[in-house]
């Protein structure tokens, strides 16, 4: 009998997953370290059991009946789905999986990292230093807000929204507020306080975006948005670039309606050179790496092949972190 066929789209997935697919199916790889072309991605899936795939893969309609009917499984090596048609998946029974967790504390310290490298100005700071622009120490030189007796609005208060409130509260903050559908009790961990969305738009110095992106999160951030926070306010956002109306971002950064903005996630990625938002000086820019973490990346790479072989296998009871759809 012939081998199961799983498609890997990126040449340079850690080996702790690939290993454990190897001996098991026939791997088709898009071997290249770049994102696979569409044109590509349909010629080769078709016929595969399973495909295992990046948050940068679109899978829609099309791909889904090229694969045609043996596909039975979709692993995306990631925690957000928003690549993933995740209706048309459900009508035809193919199984998904994905990889919380694993990725949690990564995200967050890159969080608290980016928030620290745009409030304390560190990537400026550094930059300065290497073009001789560091005369002396000075009073007001690369100053910017601390943490310290602040107020933090996170929105959205999944797993990385809560870490990143664990991790925030030795910095003495005085108060963390969060919005989310509901009341978290995870949020007991650091006293936050559930607000709504517009109080913690209004009240917070720092805030911080961690909701995932759907088509009702989809530009929740505009013009509006900017305008009801504090002209010192730090934005923060490592969810999705879709979540923010760009523009309006841009403009409440250039007419400094708010102090700054970090984004490890923007639109479109990667961001053109000559892009408006590499020209602004009060936003930090990093390219997409909150999950970044050798560790991370090597368990994501794991349990992305562990969804695949459960279901191959026969046991999708068996997948470590299944999509529920
Ligand atoms: C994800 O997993 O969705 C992150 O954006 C990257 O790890």
């Amino acid at each position: 009998m012939s081998r199961q066929k799983v498609l890997v789209t990126r040449g340079d997935i850690p080996e702790s997953g690939l290993s454990i697919l190897k001996n098991k199916y026939d791997l088709i790889c898009w071997n290249k370290t770049t994102p696979i072309p569409r044109t590509e991605f349909l010629s080769m899936v078709k016929d595969v059991d399973g495909i295992f795939c990046l948050l940068t893969d679109k899978i829609d309609e099309e791909i889904l009946s090229t694969a045609g009917s043996k596909l039975k499984v979709v692993s995306t090596m990631s925690v957000g789905l928003d690549h993933l048609n995740l209706n048309a998946l459900k009508t035809r029974g193919i199984h998904v999986g994905y990889t919380p967790g694993v990725l949690t504390d990564a995200t967050a310290e890159l969080t608290i990292g980016l928030l620290l490298a745009t409030s304390r100005k560190i990537i400026a700071a550094e930059h300065a230093l290497r073009n001789g622009e560091w005369t002396s120490w000075s009073p007001n030189w690369m100053c910017g807000p601390g943490l310290a007796n602040s107020t933090v609005g996170i929105v959205g208060l999944g797993r990385i929204g809560a870490r990143v409130g664990e991790y925030l509260k030795p910095f003495g903050v005085n108060k963390i507020l969060y919005s989310s559908r509901t009341e978290k009790t995870d949020a007991k961990k650091f006293n936050g306080q559930h607000v709504s969305l517009n109080t913690l738009l209004t009240e917070s110095d720092f805030i911080i975006v961690t909701i995932a992106l759907t088509p009702e999160t989809r530009e929740m951030f505009g013009k509006s948005s900017f305008d009801m926070m504090k002209s010192t306010a730090i934005f923060i956002n490592i969810s999705r670039g879709e979540i923010v109306d760009q523009p309006a971002l841009i403009d409440a950064l250039k007419n400094n309606k708010i102090r700054g903005a970090g984004l490890d996630v923007m639109t479109p990625e990667p961001i053109p050179l000559d892009h408006e938002l590499l020209k602004l000086d009060n936003c930090v820019l990093l390219p997409h790496i909150g999950s970044a973490a050798i560790e991370a990346r090597r368990e994501m790479s794991v349990i992305t092949a562990k969804n695949i072989s459960a279901v191959l296998d026969g046991h999708p009871e068996n997948m470590p972190s299944p999509v529920n759809i």
